[in-house]
């Protein structure tokens, strides 16, 4: 696909740097292939300069993700997983290199139009689970219904992952897989079109990481959601339509699953 060097306007082309990067799109659900990648990420680097230090935690990463993949992110530490996927998530910026979110440029927006696409289309789930200690597994997933344009009712989403039973249970009184499924419930509830998640399963043991990631697997399936997750454990490279494997700060090689064998197949 060739991307314009310029954005479409009301009619007119424009130059990106004329306009808002979040303007210079296309209204929100225009007519778009199938085919079209969710993100397209084209000579991606990342270099964080600490005093005199350089860190190169990205050296150049062309990648598509498409809708409704599951894909699966493998690599050593330290070889820019978790940076490229804060910079999906508009949670950090490339140095150089273009990323595009459908058809807006997430290397052109401002701070305040990274907040809203990450407050409208992202949904993020981390090793550990942030939960509100406070707030019971209901309210911890409402929360963010509040903001959202189309949420999904939260608990539509707690059964979704499996806690039905457990709507009113604060976090103390969960098991840590538990917690990770309420964070779930809680990353889907605004419907996004994007989950981003950075070792879900880091914490856990084998058996209650099944579950969860059975509730990912759920919510791809049932919600179409195009789900990345990133992870240490090659055995969950045969549960993904894709895995994407980095080294050094690039793809080192990607491959190609035929057939997704379920989360509670995976030999472990
Ligand atoms: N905020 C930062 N400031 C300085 N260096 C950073 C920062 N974030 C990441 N790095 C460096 O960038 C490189 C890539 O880090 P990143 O966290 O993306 O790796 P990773 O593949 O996710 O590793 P891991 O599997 O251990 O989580 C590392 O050398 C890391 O030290
Ligand atoms: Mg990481």
């Amino acid at each position: 696909m060739v991307r314009p060097a310029t954005l479409k306007c009301g009619g007119k082309m424009v130059s990106p740097k004329n306009v808002p990067a979040w303007q210079a799109t296309q209204p929100r659900g225009a007519k778009r292939a199938p085919t079209d990648p969710v993100f397209h990420v084209r000579g991606v680097t990342k270099v964080y300069r600490m005093g005199e230090v350089e860190v190169h935690a990205l050296r150049g990463v062309d990648l598509d993700l498409y809708p409704g993949e599951f894909v699966v992110l493998l690599g050593p530490s330290g070889s820019g997983k978790s940076t490229l996927l804060n910079i999906l998530g508009g949670l950090d910026v490339p140095t150089s290199g273009e990323v595009f979110y459908l058809d807006h440029s997430l290397t052109a927006a401002s701070e305040r139009e990274l907040t809203r696409y990450r407050r409208e289309h992202v949904g993020f789930v981390f090793q550990f689970y942030n939960l509100i200690p406070s707030l019971t597994a209901l309210e911890n997933t409402a929360l963010v219904t509040e903001i959202a344009e189309n949420p999904l009712n939260p608990e539509e989403c707690l059964r979704l992952v499996g806690l039905e039973q457990r709507l009113n249970h604060f976090p103390s009184q969960l098991s840590g897989g538990e917690q990770q499924r309420i964070a779930i419930a809680r990353a889907v509830a605004k419907r996004p079109e994007v989950l981003l998640c950075d070792e879900p399963t880091g914490a856990l043991d084998v058996k209650t990481g099944v579950v969860v990631l059975e509730a990912l697997e759920r919510v791809n399936r049932e919600l179409g959601t195009l789900t990345v997750v990133i992870t240490h454990n090659a055995v969950m490279a045969s549960m993904a339509d894709r895995v994407i494997y980095f080294s050094d700060g690039r793809v080192h090689h990607e491959h190609r699953n035929e057939q997704r064998l379920p989360a509670n197949q995976l030999n472990w």
